[in-house]
């Protein structure tokens, strides 16, 4: 539909339902395409939907891998990500088809190390044994023994990736009064470090995480990251934190390790094949789960989405977007 200069309005898919001012906004540009399901769609699916859309606006989950690259039609241009990671759309493929990408940097930092906090915790507080307790009616009143945890004060936290996501977890930890270590690509200028100790190896900085955090992208070389032969250089009854991807772990190494207390809990915000995660976690005491709530807050919500248009609205005023990653 043209808009009020007569000018033919871009086609924008939407994947998902967004939040409501987000919806809005997109509403006033563009001829929007939205399915209403709200559901996951298949590859192929977001493909025919796609016929005779100019863009893509998607979320993380959603299955843009190269074969629904190469199935998307010829006049879609951009596909910008309601998230800041890329590993579920196959940017090379997207590229080599003169399709740009485009992600959500910075907006959800706050919001997702708030979360690590909220897993550490949990983890160590037994959170998730403490509110099954009182919703199955368990609780028989207070008791000197009950459900002791462990104290994050004290603790050494081992950051491996310390990007906007890793600094601001660090932040928060130290005024939990945890000693601050991490590993990254490379040391951080002094004035962000903060007295947290860097250690170039992430292999040798295993061995001092009482709590091990985790804050870099899903990709082939990171697959199963944290397999049993890490867990094994974890101090014994170290406490997991996962606010990445699920990949990065490996399920079975991290469940058998948490049954057998080597782990003493873990903390999970994302899951390998999420939603379909491993059942070996549902039964377990010792993990504190949340369903990838990293960026569930409607502030960061609303700034992804804002974020992701923006992206948009460059590219079809002729500029460059800010967030271009392919
Ligand atoms: C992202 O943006 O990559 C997050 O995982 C969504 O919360």
């Amino acid at each position: 539909m043209p808009d009020q200069s007569g000018a033919r309005r871009p086609v924008l898919l939407i994947t998902r339902r967004l939040p409501e001012d987000v919806e809005a906004r997109a509403a006033g540009g563009y001829d929007v395409r939205q399915d209403p399901s709200d559901e996951a769609l298949a590859g192929a699916a977001i493909a025919a939907r796609a016929e005779g859309a100019d863009a893509i606006l998607c979320v993380a989950g959603d299955r843009m891998g190269a074969e629904t690259i190469a199935a998307l039609p010829d006049s879609v241009r951009i596909i910008a990500t309601f998230s800041v990671g890329t590993d579920h759309i196959d940017v090379q493929a997207a590229k080599a088809r003169g399709i740009l990408v485009t992600n959500t940097p910075d907006v959800l930092t706050d919001a997702t190390a708030d979360i690590a906090l909220l897993l550490m915790l949990g983890a160590a507080r037994r959170a998730s044994e403490g509110e099954r307790m009182i919703r199955d009616g368990a609780w028989t009143g207070w008791k000197p023994t009950q459900l002791l945890g462990t104290h994050l004060g004290g603790k050494r936290l081992g950051i491996v990736g310390m990007g906007r996501i890793g600094r601001a977890v660090a932040q928060r930890a130290r005024a939990f009064g945890m000693a601050i270590h991490y590993s990254n690509r490379r040391r951080l200028p002094a004035e962000f470090e903060s007295g947290a100790v860097f250690h170039a190896d992430p292999e040798a900085m295993l061995e001092v995480c009482d709590v091990l955090s985790l804050h870099f992208p899903a990709s082939p070389d990171t697959h199963h990251w944290l397999n049993a032969e890490r867990i094994g250089k974890l101090p014994p009854g170290a406490i997991v934190v996962n606010t990445a991807r699920g990949s990065v772990i490996d399920d079975e190494a991290v469940i058998a390790a948490l049954k057998s207390g080597r782990l003493r809990a873990a903390g999970l915000d994302v899951f390998e094949n999420e939603p379909k995660l491993h059942p070996g976690y549902r039964t377990l005491p010792n993990c504190f789960l949340l369903p990838h709530l990293g960026s569930a807050t409607i502030e960061t919500r609303n700034a992804m989405g804002f974020r992701a248009l923006d992206n948009l609205d460059a590219f079809f005023a002729g500029a460059a977007p800010p967030d271009q990653v392919a």
